[in-house]
């Protein structure tokens, strides 16, 4: 089957390009002593997760239980759920996928230690626990040194659990643009988790793993970093919203859609809303500069010169490729033009 055939809207990906993106990603950790720990958020595809462990990753991110329970499913082994779990029936599902692999999971509060504690007594399993620091996102997290010890403290006394490390993730930074601006905060909080761990191992608790980053801040990593795990997701896709920090990684998922009507400072293609996620900015199209866009429900309309006729089809860049994806039930997989895989995406809709 040729690009041409697919029925449009459909997402689509550049299989070349993914995998030089997985390649350099690779190549950039090399003689480091940091570990790849991809974000499943991004492509939501099992057989993508293996290609990336296949690459050299030790594990995965996802960000759901019902993601985590589907890496199982698929044979993955070393699995972090980047996450607090609290609801008392997920917490016995945790428990049980723990006995079943190495399950970490990210704890931020005193209860939720004791009901994991429980429940992996129970199921005789142990769930691995990083405690969340917050570097600046303001969304999980403990904010004091003296609060995060007596969390790790409390997973080293209890049974079932275990301390494993620090969750720091500054998804506040991930699209500043600024790069001095950017390098500065990255640096101000590596210097603080340096601090963190020296405060924890005064009082006897010596840290494992530091884990967090994404796309746009890895290739500070490569030179001095106390980070031992990176959970990038974004980087094996691209979108716009990361076009703009441009970074070494290249587009390779695009939504191909077909141009319906076409005025001469404008045109509308078959795809709005339902099928390219604005969350992070607007999509585009590579090549060209558009002085707008507009998207509804079903339509999406770019307004600047072009010489694009009804019927033509194009390759949409989405705002934000993770969230794209999550529209998809599969994604297309191409060497050329030529179609030469049907991807499902097993984790659309996992929101639970
Ligand atoms: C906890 C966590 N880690 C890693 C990532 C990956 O970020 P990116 O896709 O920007 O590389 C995200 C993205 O939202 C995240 O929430």
């Amino acid at each position: 089957m040729k690009l041409k055939d697919l029925e449009t809207p459909a997402l689509i990906i550049d299989e070349l390009v993914m995998e030089e993106n997985m390649d350099h990603m690779m190549a950039m950790l090399e003689d480091t002593r940091i570990q790849l720990r991809p974000h499943y958020k991004t492509h939501k595809s099992p057989d993508l997760a293996w290609l990336q462990i296949e690459k050299g990753a030790k594990g995965i991110t996802c960000s759901k239980l019902s993601e985590a329970e589907d890496l199982v499913k698929a044979g993955i082994y070393d699995i972090l759920i980047a996450n607090q779990v609290v609801q008392k029936s997920k917490i016995a599902r945790l428990a049980s996928l723990a006995g079943m692999c190495h399950m970490t999971v990210c704890v931020d509060s005193e209860q939720n230690i004791r009901d994991l504690s429980a429940a992996a007594c129970l199921a005789g399993s142990v769930i691995h626990c990083y405690v969340e620091l917050d570097i600046g996102m303001k969304r999980c997290g403990v904010n004091t040194f003296e609060e995060f010890y007596q969390l790790a403290a409390l997973l080293e006394e209890l049974p079932g659990v275990s301390y494993d490390g620090i969750q720091a993730y500054a998804g506040n930074l991930a699209h500043e643009y600024d790069v001095d601006k950017r390098e500065a905060a990255i640096e101000a909080n590596e210097e603080r988790l340096r601090q963190l761990i020296a405060y924890l191992d005064q009082r006897g608790i010596k840290n494992r793993e530091v884990s967090g980053c994404s796309t746009g801040s890895v290739y500070m990593k490569k030179y001095s970093s106390v980070y031992t795990e990176l959970q990038p997701g974004s980087y094996i896709f691209l979108d716009m919203a990361y076009r703009g920090m441009k970074t070494a990684f290249k587009n390779s998922l695009y939504v191909l859609a077909t141009v319906i009507s076409a005025g001469p400072d404008h045109f509308v293609i078959d795809a709005g809303v339902k099928s390219i996620c604005p969350d992070q900015g607007n999509p585009g199209l590579d090549g060209i500069e558009f002085e707008s866009v507009s998207l509804s429900e079903e339509h999406t309309a770019f307004y600047g010169p072009h010489s694009l006729k009804v019927g033509d089809m194009v390759k949409v860049v989405p705002g934000h490729c993770c969230s794209t994806v999550n529209l998809y039930d599969e994604m297309y997989l191409l060497d050329g033009d030529t179609v030469i895989d049907r991807i499902p995406v097993v984790g659309r809709g996992k929101a639970r």
